[in-house]
C-alpha cells in the first residue's frame, strides 16, 4: 500500500513508525524522526490542493491525517472529491471536536453522559456568567479549536468572570472563543478510550491515561500532554463496555443518521465519576502522545485497519492488543508551555534509542543532517513497551535520562495514579 501522513509531531512519528512496512511512506511535513521511515515532503497541511494532486501524481492508497485543524479545515472532503481514501473525518463529522457547542447538544439529543452544561455567544456575556455563577465550581471552554489552550478550569465566580471576559470580551483565544461552553466541573480520574471506525462499525482500541499538567503531582498548568500509558487499568472491562453501548455506539448511530457518517479514529476523552463514565470531550482523531503508546500495541495489520476505516468493511475485521503496557515520556523545552528557546542540541538519541523496548519518537525537533536541535515545546516521547506497566515505564525513565538538552524538562509521575491501583 501507498500511504501519506499528513502531519508533523510525535503522533505522526508513531504514526510512520506503526505504518513503516507500507510500499511507499511519505510524510508531509514530517519530522527528523519520521524522515528514516519514508520520505518527508515540503507540503503544508493546509494546502489541500497540493496534497490531493500529489496523492493522485504518486498513486496514494491512504491518506491519514493526524491532527484535527486540517480536518476541521476540510482535507478529507477533498480527498473524498478527488477519489482518494482518507483516514479522517469530513469537515462536519470533525465538528465532534471543532465545536464543542456541537458536542454537547449531539450529546444531549442522544442522552450521552455528559457534564451538566450551556453555551453562550459573545452578546451574551451578563448571562454567561450568572449561569457560571449558579454552577459553583465549573469549567469554561472555548467552543472552537483552541490548540489544548481552550478550558479554564474555574473553581470560584470570580474567576469564571474573568475567563468570559477574556474569551467573549477581549476575544483572547479570536473565533475559536467567541461562543463559550460552561459546564459543570467534574471530579474522578480521566482515561481515554480510542476506535477505529468506518461510520458503520468500529475496533476498539486500548483505552489510555494522559498527563496533561506540566508539573508533578498534577500542578501547574494544562499543556497538550507530557506523558501517557496504555492500557489504562482505571478503564475495565465493565467500565469499557458501558462507554461503548451509552457513548461510543450512539454517536456512531447518531452521525450517520444526520448524513455526518464519522470516519477515521474517534477519541472519547472520559471522567470516571461516582455515577459511572462520563464524556469530557470528543477528538476527532489519535490523542498526541496517547497515539504513542497506543499505537505501538496495535496487533494484527495496522494498515488494513486503517483503511478499512477509511473505505468500510472495518466490521470483517478483528483487533486484540497484545498483553503489554506502553509508557510515553514528554521531555519538554524550558519554559513549555510558556515560551521557549529552539535550537538547542539534543545528545543521547543513539544510547536511548539502545534501551531494550524503547522507541523514541521525534515532535519538535530539527535537524542540519548532523546534529538535532530541539524545536518546539514537546521535543520529544520517549515511549517504551514492557510487559507490564512498571517494566514499560522503566524503559522509558531510562531512556529519558539518557538524552540532554539545555533546559528539558519532564514529569518524573507519569502513570502514578495506575501504579497506586496495583
Ligand atoms: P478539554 O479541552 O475539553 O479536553 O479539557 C481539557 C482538560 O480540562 C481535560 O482533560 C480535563 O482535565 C479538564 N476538564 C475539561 N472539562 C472538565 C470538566 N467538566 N470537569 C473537570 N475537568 C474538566
Ligand atoms: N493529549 C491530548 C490530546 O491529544 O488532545
Amino acid at each position: 500500500m501507498r500511504i501519506l501522513i499528513i502531519g508533523s509531531g510525535g503522533r505522526e512519528h508513531a504514526l510512520a513508525w506503526t505504518l513503516k512496512n507500507a510500499e511507499a511512506l511519505y510524510i508531509a511535513p514530517g519530522n527528523p524522526g519520521t524522515q528514516g521511515l519514508g520520505h518527508n515532503l515540503p507540503l503544508d497541511p493546509s494546502d489541500h490542493h497540493g496534497i490531493v494532486s500529489f496523492a493522485r501524481d504518486e498513486k496514494i492508497d491512504l491518506v491519514v491525517v493526524g491532527p484535527e485543524q486540517p480536518l476541521a479545515n476540510g482535507l478529507a472532503d477533498a480527498l473524498d472529491q478527488g477519489g482518494i481514501a482518507c483516514f479522517g473525518p469530513t469537515a462536519a463529522a470533525a465538528e465532534i471536536e471543532s465545536s464543542k457547542s456541537f458536542a454537547k447538544a449531539l450529546m444531549q439529543r442522544n442522552h450521552i453522559p455528559t457534564a451538566e452544561w450551556r453555551s453562550f455567544e459573545s452578546d451574551q456575556y451578563e448571562e454567561a456568567k450568572i449561569y457560571a455563577e449558579q454552577l459553583g465550581p465549573c469549567v469554561v471552554k472555548a467552543s472552537g479549536l483552541a490548540a489544548g489552550k481552550g478550558a479554564i478550569m474555574c473553581e470560584h465566580s470570580s474567576e469564571a468572570e474573568k475567563a468570559l471576559r477574556e474569551l467573549l470580551i477581549d476575544g483572547n483565544l479570536g473565533d475559536a472563543g467567541k461562543e463559550v461552553v460552561i459546564e459543570e466541573w467534574m471530579t474522578g480520574e480521566e482515561a481515554s478510550l480510542f476506535i477505529l471506525t468506518d461510520g458503520d462499525d468500529y475496533l476498539l482500541l486500548d483505552s489510555a491515561q494522559d498527563h496533561k499538567r506540566v508539573f508533578d503531582n498534577d500542578q501547574g498548568p494544562n499543556t497538550g500532554g507530557m506523558g501517557a500509558y496504555a492500557p489504562a487499568p482505571v478503564m475495565t472491562q465493565q467500565l469499557i463496555e458501558t462507554t461503548c453501548s451509552t457513548v461510543i455506539e450512539p454517536v456512531l448511530q447518531s452521525m450517520a443518521s444526520e448524513g455526518r457518517l464519522y470516519k477515521g479514529c474517534l477519541y472519547a476523552g472520559l471522567m470516571i465519576t461516582d455515577e459511572g463514565p462520563k464524556v469530557v470531550e470528543f477528538n476527532c482523531r489519535f490523542g498526541d502522545p496517547e497515539a504513542q503508546v497506543v499505537l505501538p500495541l496495535m496487533d494484527g495489520d495496522p494498515m488494513e485497519m486503517l483503511l478499512c476505516a477509511a473505505t468500510g468493511g472495518i466490521g470483517n475485521l478483528r483487533y486484540s492488543a497484545q498483553s503489554k503496557s506502553a509508557a510515553c515520556v514528554v521531555l519538554a523545552s524550558g519554559g513549555y508551555p510558556g515560551d521557549y528557546p529552539k535550537g538547542k542540541v539534543i545528545t543521547g538519541l543513539k544510547e536511548a534509542s539502545e534501551v531494550s523496548g524503547s522507541l523514541i519518537f521525534h515532535a519538535g525537533t530539527s535537524t542540519d543532517g548532523n546534529s538535532v536541535f530541539t524545536n518546539g515545546g514537546r521535543v520529544l516521547g520517549v515511549t517504551a513497551i514492557g510487559s507490564t506497566l512498571q517494566d514499560a515505564l522503566h524503559r522509558a525513565y531510562q531512556a529519558a535520562d539518557i538524552i540532554e538538552f539545555e533546559g528539558k524538562h519532564y514529569r518524573r509521575d507519569i502513570g502514578h495514579r495506575a501504579l497506586h491501583r496495583e
